[in-house]
């Protein structure tokens, strides 16, 4: 009935399908036992001084968050030397890479990034009526001289994740900075870490060294991954004065809710909880790739907390597993949606929750072998 009154672009939109609650799936389905690995969150929870600062705001619930985040932009701005106007705080990180791409892109732009990137932000090109332009990926990877050559007059944004999801891949310093440098000055790049606390290589481009220079660079973080905070929903940009003062523009006022604001700080000033979630990442993608090893899988080389296992085998043969994965108690990501039908995305989880899955997947064999 409103068909003819919408927006033309937001008709072409697919709606973001949200997965069954945990107790709603266990109760179907009659297990005893989860592991969900379907959402890269964090396998240890949240740090013990979230949750305590969290029930200390108990008493404030009828009040309104403080509008300008003051602690929390302060405590970021302190964490990255930045200076306070240098950060833009979203309800996720999800709402920043959205405000983003309102601010600079509309009907007649065009926005780059690269096949298999994260979902959200052809979602972002298409909201705001601009044209998406999807760059070849290679070897799954974000290909950096083809997304250069991708950029026209018509481009107001290019999108970048490093590394990205769902692939795990990652650029390195070299073939970034060839990159940034020759972008033009007008164009903004938002580079989005949204798994760089994971990162140990010592080539890592980065972003936060590359503000200074680069005053149309934008850097989008989360607290939903490493921190484990993904409830909570807060992320954050980085990025120019001038730039972040746009983005602060269209930003609705109470976006970060109080409970979420005094967590993240608290979040923050906890990094050793995050050097024991990362320590755990490293011990747990080393028990999946191990195991994919002995059991003959292919899988694409993950930076993240996740990692794309292939079941190319014969074709529908990764849903086949996916289906009966779930029937077991284990949920991953089936990557159709992004045009890898033959991929599932595992997140990492506890060393208990990742040899549920290996063990249910090895019961599975003759499936795939
Ligand atoms: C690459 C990337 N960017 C951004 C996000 C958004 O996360 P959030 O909105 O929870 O900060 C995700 C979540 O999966 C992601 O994988």
């Amino acid at each position: 009935m409103f068909c003819d009154q919408i927006q033309p672009q937001i008709l072409g939109i697919s709606p973001y399908v949200p997965g069954k609650p945990i107790s709603e799936l266990q109760r179907e389905l009659g297990l005893k036992r989860i592991s969900k690995l379907a959402s890269n969150e964090n396998p240890l929870g949240a740090s013990l001084k979230v949750t305590a600062a969290i029930q200390a705001e108990f008493a404030d619930i009828a009040r309104y968050p403080d509008g300008n985040a003051f602690y929390l932009k302060s405590e970021l701005a302190k964490f990255f030397k930045v200076t306070e106007q240098q950060v833009a705080l979203g309800n996720g990180s999800n709402e920043v890479l959205e405000l983003a791409a309102r601010v600079f892109a509309g009907p007649g732009d065009e926005i780059v990034y690269s096949q298999y990137a994260f979902a959200v932000y052809p979602i972002c090109a298409q909201a705001v009526g601009a044209t998406g332009v999807e760059v070849p990926a290679k070897n799954w990877g974000h290909d950096l001289p083809a997304m250069l050559k991708a950029i026209t007059p018509k481009t107001k944004m290019v999108f970048l994740a490093n590394p990205n999801n769902p692939t795990g891949t990652m650029f390195r310093r070299a073939e970034w900075e060839a990159f940034i440098s020759q972008v033009p000055k007008q164009v903004i790049v938002v580079l989005d870490e949204a798994y760089v606390e994971y990162v140990e290589d010592a080539d890592y481009a980065n972003g936060r060294e590359y503000l200074e220079t680069y005053p149309n660079l934008l850097i989008s973080r989360t607290f939903s991954k490493a921190y484990g905070l993904a409830s909570l929903r807060v992320g954050f940009m980085l990025g120019s004065e001038e730039v972040i003062a746009y983005l602060n523009r269209l930003r609705e006022p109470f976006n970060i809710n109080q409970f979420a604001q005094v967590g993240a700080v608290a979040a923050l000033q906890d990094q050793a909880f995050v050097n024991k979630g990362v320590a755990l990442n490293k011990v747990g993608m080393q028990q999946m790739v191990n195991a994919f090893a002995d059991m003959g899988l292919n899988y694409i080389p993950s930076y993240g907390n996740f990692v794309c296992v292939e079941f190319a085998q014969k074709p529908g043969l990764a849903a086949e597993i996916n289906q009966a994965l779930l029937k077991q108690g284990v949920i991953v990501r089936p990557l159709a949606g992004y045009k890898m039908p033959d991929h599932l995305r595992v997140s990492i989880g506890s060393v208990a929750e990742n040899q549920h899955f290996i063990d249910v997947l090895k019961s599975l064999k003759s499936l795939y072998a």
